[in-house]
Order: C-alpha cells, then structure tokens, then sequence
C-alpha cells in the first residue's frame, strides 16, 4: 500500500503541484490531501483540478491562539491518515508541540542553501551578501525554524546584476525537481542527502 501524503500550503502551491505530478505510477506515496491556512489560496483550486481532497483551516480565525489553530489542523490531518506531511510554500511557524506530534515524518522547502538564511527574504538577504550562489533546501522539520537534516539542495549561480525576483524566478524550477526527488527517496526510505545541480 502507498504512503499517503498530505501537502501543507499557504499561497500559489506550484510545489504542491510538483510533488504530487510525481506521485503517479511507480511511487511510493500517494497524496491524501492538500490543506492551507489560507482560505482560497491559489494551490487549493489547483489540488481540486488534480482530484487531490482539499481544506482550510483559517489561522485567523483563532485570533492567535496557535495552539486552538494546530488542533483544528490536526484533526484535519489525523482524519485523512497521512504517513508523510509536506510543507510547500506554509508559511506559519508550528509550535514544538505539534513538530514533535510527526517527528521523522514532515519535510518542509525552504528558498535558500540551509543553514544560511533561515526566515524571511532569502533571496536578497544572498544577493546583499555577496554570495556566489544561491539554492533551495528540502530538510526535515523539527523544532528550530528551518532547521533539521538535510536531505537535498539545489544551487544555482548568482549572477552580477541579480535582483531578488530574477534569481527566485530561477530557483523556482529548481525547487520543483528537488523536491519529488527528495519525496520520493523519503519515502522510499532514503535520507542520504541529494545534490542537484
Ligand atoms: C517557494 O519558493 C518556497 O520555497 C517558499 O515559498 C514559495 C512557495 O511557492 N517557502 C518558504 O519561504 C517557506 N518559509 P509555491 O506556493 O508556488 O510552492
């Protein structure tokens, strides 16, 4: 039987499209639902299209009650029974309480080459810093912000004149290979680090 995935997002979900495009045929994994703390978030139309079971769990609706706000989550979550939680592009931080609830199961994508650049605003935090490169990083989540073993990352060139639109635009697709890759090597029981280039 697959392992059943559930993909966390909050806006456009083109990396929720990606993986679960390479879920087909020969997989591992199969997604089980697409959820967004954002009510009409673009990536949940997309997950309809694809025949993916959607939801909404609105932080705001628990006016900062983060704890009320993961409850909801996960109720929603346990009630499709994923083996795997993806975050692609979610963008609210979860408390060490509910990381520890899927230890060893959540990955998450982040727009930099981790460690560096952890947060916010990766892209020109690199170009400011006169970086040579720049990347994506898929890693497994735990408790720290971004944090966690890494289990893939994708670099590309920083070019002189760079803006932090222009190198996002290129990193993107990367972010698209890198991630089904590192899902399905997860899944597949493979924690070795992937490097593409
Ligand atoms: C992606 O670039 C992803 O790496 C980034 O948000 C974008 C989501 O795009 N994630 C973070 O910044 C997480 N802190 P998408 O919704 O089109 O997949």
């Amino acid at each position: 039987m697959s392992l059943r995935v559930a993909i966390l997002i909050s806006g456009g979900g083109s990396n929720m499209v990606a993986l679960a495009r390479d879920m087909v045929g020969h997989h591992p994994a199969r997604p089980c639902l697409v959820v967004s703390n954002v009510p009409g978030a673009g990536g949940l139309a997309k997950a309809e299209t694809m025949g993916i079971p959607t939801a909404c769990v609105d932080h705001r609706a628990f006016k900062g009650d983060r704890a009320a706000f993961e409850a909801a989550l996960q109720k929603v979550l346990i009630a499709h029974t994923p083996g795997i939680l993806c975050l692609a592009g979610f963008m609210r931080i979860l408390t060490p309480d509910f990381v520890a609830g899927w230890e060893g199961q959540m990955l998450n994508i982040h727009p930099s080459l981790l460690p560096l650049y952890k947060g916010l605003n990766t892209h020109a935090r690199a170009i400011e810093a006169g970086d040579a490169e720049a990347g994506c990083t898929v890693h497994e989540v735990t408790a720290a912000l971004d944090d966690g073993p890494i289990l893939g990352q994708a670099r590309v060139p920083i070019q002189s004149d760079d803006t932090p639109e222009a190198l996002a635009a290129r990193i993107l697709p990367l972010e698209h290979r890198l991630y089904p890759a590192v899902l399905r090597r997860f899944a597949s029981g493979d924690r070795t680090k992937l490097k593409l280039s």
